[in-house]
């Protein structure tokens, strides 16, 4: 059996009122990121990854779009509960890892993945390959690579709860070349990057972004498209 994704200790605090000013920070540049590169209204089957609190379903329910066109996926079933309100107004949700989703190769025309970086790896970039149509595209976000320099050594963030224990998770946040080059080999490639400053924050209430001026970005969003099929036509003279 697998072991339970260490998402589970922090499922209850996560979006908690007054918990994780950072991660709220983070969540506030990733929605800005998927407004501006991602027409929703123009996709007919969206599988949200890594979903925690679901933000695709309202972003489809403000375009008048079925949410049935959703799944919402999570490895941890604590996280996805945040998402369970979507059930019932059609979305299908889903626990599994990001590496196995469970759907048909070329049957997804967008993947949103906000935050993605527990499950930034070779695997998963293969699974997005694997699932997307050809001219599909995926909107990736992750925590600036230079606040996790900063902040973090080797590829784990840390959380305090409530009650000051600390909780660590995987995390890889790479540089845009080693990321680029990381879904590259995947066989996607970009089609836009944007990041998102510590400047354009409405509230900036996290310590741990005090000593960055309101230049730096705090979060990185890469939309990536999977190649339409090259067809080669051959004249002969
Ligand atoms: C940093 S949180 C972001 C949650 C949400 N996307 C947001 O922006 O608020 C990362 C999410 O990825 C999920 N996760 C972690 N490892 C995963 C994996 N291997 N496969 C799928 N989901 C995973 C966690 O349970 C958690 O909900």
């Amino acid at each position: 059996m697998n072991e339970p994704s260490a998402y589970e200790q922090l499922a209850s605090e996560y979006y908690a009122q007054g918990c994780n000013r950072t991660c709220q920070a983070f969540r506030q540049g990733s929605e800005v990121i998927v407004r501006e590169l991602v027409n929703i209204s123009e996709y007919t089957s969206v599988v949200e990854v890594g979903a925690g609190r679901s933000f695709a379903a309202p972003l489809m329910e403000e375009a008048g779009k079925p949410l049935s066109d959703l799944l919402i996926s999570d490895i941890s079933s604590g996280m996805l509960e945040w998402s369970q309100e979507w059930s019932n107004k059609g979305a299908k949700l889903t626990v599994c890892p990001a590496d196995t989703l469970p759907l048909r190769k070329r049957s997804v025309s967008l993947i949103i993945s906000l935050l993605g970086d527990p499950y930034n790896t070779p695997s998963f970039w293969e699974e997005v390959n694997r699932v997307l149509i050809p001219g599909g595209h995926i909107l990736f976000t992750v925590p600036a690579y230079e606040w996790t320099q900063a902040f973090r050594e080797g590829n784990e963030a840390v959380f305090t709860m409530k009650d000051e224990s600390q909780v660590a998770v995987p995390s890889t946040v790479l540089d845009f070349e080693a990321q680029c080059k990381l879904v590259g080999n995947a066989g996607l490639t970009l089609r836009q990057q944007r990041n998102f400053t510590k400047g354009e924050l409405e509230n900036n209430l996290s310590q741990k972004f005090a000593q960055l001026s309101d230049d730096d970005p705090i979060v990185n969003g890469y939309l990536f498209r999977k190649p339409s099929r090259v067809i080669s036509l051959w004249t002969r003279r």
